[in-house]
């Protein structure tokens, strides 16, 4: 039965030394407690185990006596044992001084040096050789975090088929941060990630800035949720990251919790209790929070001494000069403020660098008239959902930070700048101020949510979307010309009396070139093409959208038939050229006059002029730019041709203005009721081409064939032009052995 392997970067229990002595406590950060949460609920979730692959940070001597000390657990430790000193450079160096403040906003603070890079490849081959060694055909692996960006490429390399999910637990930034990193990386950082069947972020924003740093950098098309790569589909997907509901709900009639507590408001007296616990990070905005709070009480001077901060930072990643810097700047503000602004019977803040349990933590959570949360930039922050359930008694107010993906959910907390200190000043004051009716009717909306979302129905969510593309990655398979299907086809090819071909050209026959006049035809092309017009039981024809004139000097000399415009003009085999009947030249001076305008103002897109129809190309234009002025022209140009014989087509980035009185569907009824075919091959890639599809359908001895894995009307898709050509090559083998024989 097949196996669930969640990787990460770090294990959900931590082995904690203190001179022989060794211990596992919980890991700290959202990833490991919303998987664990995950892990808690799901049972086996259909798995017959549960792998958990992850760096333990210590000796295999101090791992195993830790790991015997624990009772059994509902997954199995995969520990992967990575020496030190490129742990590093892999951790220290690229992850958290490269990929986390990139991806955080703060440029400035990352650190692009290649040896870090290095051995994050490392690792990450470290990591597949790992899972290598234990995976099966059937197996699902689930891999988190930026940590392990490349990894799924380098398994997709040694398992073809395995189905892998991949979520990143923080932003993705838009493609003018990431394009400042080296370009090697951006390949491989990308290319890993497309790896994943599934690749799921936070937010649809992460989603956009990812699918448009692909297009960018790896030149591939999307429709706004599925790229394809490397002959597959990738789906991209927000699935906003939760907790565990009831466990924080439920968690507020524990004896331990309530004893907890009991104990703070105690500590507290009657003054209002102010809360905030993050990891140490310089995302997490403590600097200014503490700003925020010390403007509030220079604001407000009746808080002072009736209000207590209580500020925890967990540790974390202080072997990093920016973190201990980090703390050592927090440290001296909170003796600043405590001395300036406190007195012998009153701390304005009570600090503490440490680890909560879970009973301190909820303690805090439900004694706290406000938590105040105010990331610089954080991908989800579950600290601000954990609070807002932990509540069941209805009261306490959420100060959120608008920059954390949270935000996006808990619409009813008061959000606030991170940047603006007065706003998080105001803002504490109008927590501290609520009526309880609207703190319990706010705290209600974001429970609502957060139960109606929780962790088990994240992770539920991404199951499902992952087993829904491999689903569908499937059933392309199937539509595949291969093999079976091909030797079929070519068997109905071989028993025909009489048969028609009718091939597109760009993106069938020649691969897609910056410009149009770079596509002359191969030596290949021309040789197949004359091998199959000699089997007399052929009649072959290329339909193009392309002018008469380029495919006249590229294929005039071939026996073939040549339909140009999209039908407009016409010659069979090597007769004259003839215009389709009724095809009246309509002016379209003023159409051309339009396009040249916004030629002007696209850098980099060009006119093609054919005799009936002009065709604006943007493919070389910059991908935003080109997207916008597409749009917008092609809006100009149908209001242009009403009343007008003239159809605007908005096809593979090109917007073309052509007579409507043709198209490669009518053309291609035309060309099959004129002979009795008992085989009919008809095979494109564009949108223009799926009306020769639909013309076709049903007919039981037609073929149509779709290049490229898009979706399609075609009964069948093939990979490349160079499967065409190979198709074509069988064909032409086919007829010459016919032939032989006769
Ligand atoms: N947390 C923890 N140890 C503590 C205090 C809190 O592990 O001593 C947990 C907290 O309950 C929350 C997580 O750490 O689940 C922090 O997640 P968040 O998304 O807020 O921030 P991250 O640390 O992932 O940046
Ligand atoms: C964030 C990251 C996690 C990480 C956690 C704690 O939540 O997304 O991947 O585990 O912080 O950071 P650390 O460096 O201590 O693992």
């Amino acid at each position: 039965m097949k196996k669930l392997f969640i990787v990460s970067n770090r294990l959900p229990v931590t082995v904690e030394q203190q001179g022989d002595k060794v211990a596992l406590r919980s890991s700290s950060g959202g990833l490991v407690s919303a998987i664990t949460s995950y892990l808690e609920h799901s049972g086996r979730g259909g798995f017959a185990d549960t792998v958990w692959l992850g760096v333990p940070g210590c000796t295999e001597k101090a791992w195993d006596a830790a790991v015997a000390q624990q009772n059994s657990t509902a997954y199995t430790y995969s520990p992967v044992f990575v020496h030190w000193k490129k742990y590093e450079m892999y951790y220290n160096g690229f992850s958290n001084s490269v990929l986390w403040p990139l991806f955080h906003y703060f440029p400035s603070y990352a650190d692009y040096n290649s040896t870090y890079f290095d051995a994050y490849m490392e690792v990450n081959r470290q990591f597949a050789d790992a899972l290598t060694g234990q995976l099966s055909a059937g197996d699902v692996v689930w891999i988190h975090d930026y940590h392990l960006l490349p990894l799924a490429a380098m398994l997709r390399k040694q398992f073809p088929g395995i189905t892998i999910g991949f979520f990143l637990h923080i932003p993705f930034p838009s493609f003018e941060l990431f394009r400042v990193i080296p370009r090697e990386w951006q390949k491989e950082i990308l290319t890993g990630m497309l790896g994943a069947d599934l690749i799921g972020f936070h937010t649809a924003d992460y989603v956009a800035h990812f699918l448009s740093c692909a297009e960018h950098i790896l030149d591939v098309t999307h429709d706004g949720q599925n790229i394809s790569w490397e002959n597959r589909q990738v789906r991209t997907d927000a699935f906003p990251i939760s907790i565990d509901y009831n466990l924080f709900h439920t968690a507020y009639d524990l004896p331990d919790v309530a004893q907890k507590r009991a104990e703070f408001s105690q500590q507290c007296g009657n003054r209002k209790l102010i809360f905030s616990v993050d990891r140490l990070d310089y995302t997490k905005g403590i600097s200014n929070r503490l700003k925020g709070y010390e403007q509030f009480l220079k604001d407000h001077p009746e808080y002072k001494g009736n209000v207590v901060f209580i500020l925890v930072i967990v540790p974390s990643r202080d072997g990093i000069a920016r973190y201990a810097e980090r703390k050592r700047m927090i440290d001296e503000y909170i003796g600043s403020i405590n001395s300036q602004l406190g007195t012998i019977s009153w701390q304005p803040v009570i600090y503490q660098y440490a680890h909560l349990s879970f009973a301190e933590l909820c303690g805090l959570y439900t004694a706290c008239d406000v938590a105040l949360i105010t990331p610089i930039r954080d991908g989800m922050n579950l600290v601000s959902k954990e609070f807002a359930a932990s509540r069941k008694d209805g009261r306490g107010v959420l100060v959120l930070s608008e920059l954390a993906g949270a935000a996006a959910e808990l619409s009813d907390a008061l959000l606030i700048n991170p940047n603006d200190i007065r706003e998080i000043a105001n803002q504490i004051y109008a927590g501290l101020t609520m009526e309880p009716e609207e703190q319990r009717l706010r705290m209600e909306k974001m429970q609502a949510r957060i139960r109606q979302y929780d962790v088990v129905q994240w992770s539920a969510d991404f199951f499902f979307r992952l087993y829904e593309t491999k689903h569908s990655q499937q059933q392309v398979e199937v539509r595949m010309l291969e093999s079976t299907t091909r030797v079929m086809l070519t068997d109905r090819y071989a028993a025909a009396l009489k048969r028609i071909i009718l091939l597109d050209y760009d993106g069938t026959l020649m691969p897609l070139q910056k410009f149009p006049s770079q596509a002359v035809p191969s030596d290949e092309i021309i040789y197949l093409l004359e091998e199959i017009t000699k089997d007399p039981m052929n009649d072959v024809y290329i339909i193009s959208g392309r002018d008469a004139d380029t495919l006249h000097k590229w294929l005039g000399k071939l026996e073939i038939g040549l339909i140009a415009e999209h039908g407009a003009r016409a010659r069979k085999n090597k007769e004259e050229w003839v215009n389709f009947d009724g095809s009246d030249t309509v002016s379209t001076a003023h159409i051309e006059k339009i396009m040249q305008d916004y030629t002007q103002r696209t850098p980099r897109s060009f006119i093609e002029k054919k005799q009936f129809s002009l065709a604006w190309h943007y493919r070389n234009v910059d991908l935003k730019l080109g997207a916008i002025r597409a749009r917008e022209l092609y809006g100009h140009l149908v209001k242009q041709v009403s009343g007008l014989p003239l159809s605007v087509l908005n096809g593979n980035k090109v917007i073309e203005v052509k007579p409507d009185f043709v198209n490669k569907g009518k053309v291609v009824e035309r060309l099959v009721s004129g002979g009795d075919y008992d085989f009919i091959l008809c095979i494109g890639d564009d949108t223009t081409d799926e009306d020769m599809f639909r013309q076709l359908a049903g007919i039981e001895h037609a073929f149509t064939i779709k290049v490229g894995t898009e979706p399609s009307l075609a009964v069948y898709n093939v990979r490349s032009t160079e499967a065409v050509l190979s198709l074509l090559q069988d064909m032409a083998l086919s007829s010459a052995r016919i032939h032989q024989f006769n």
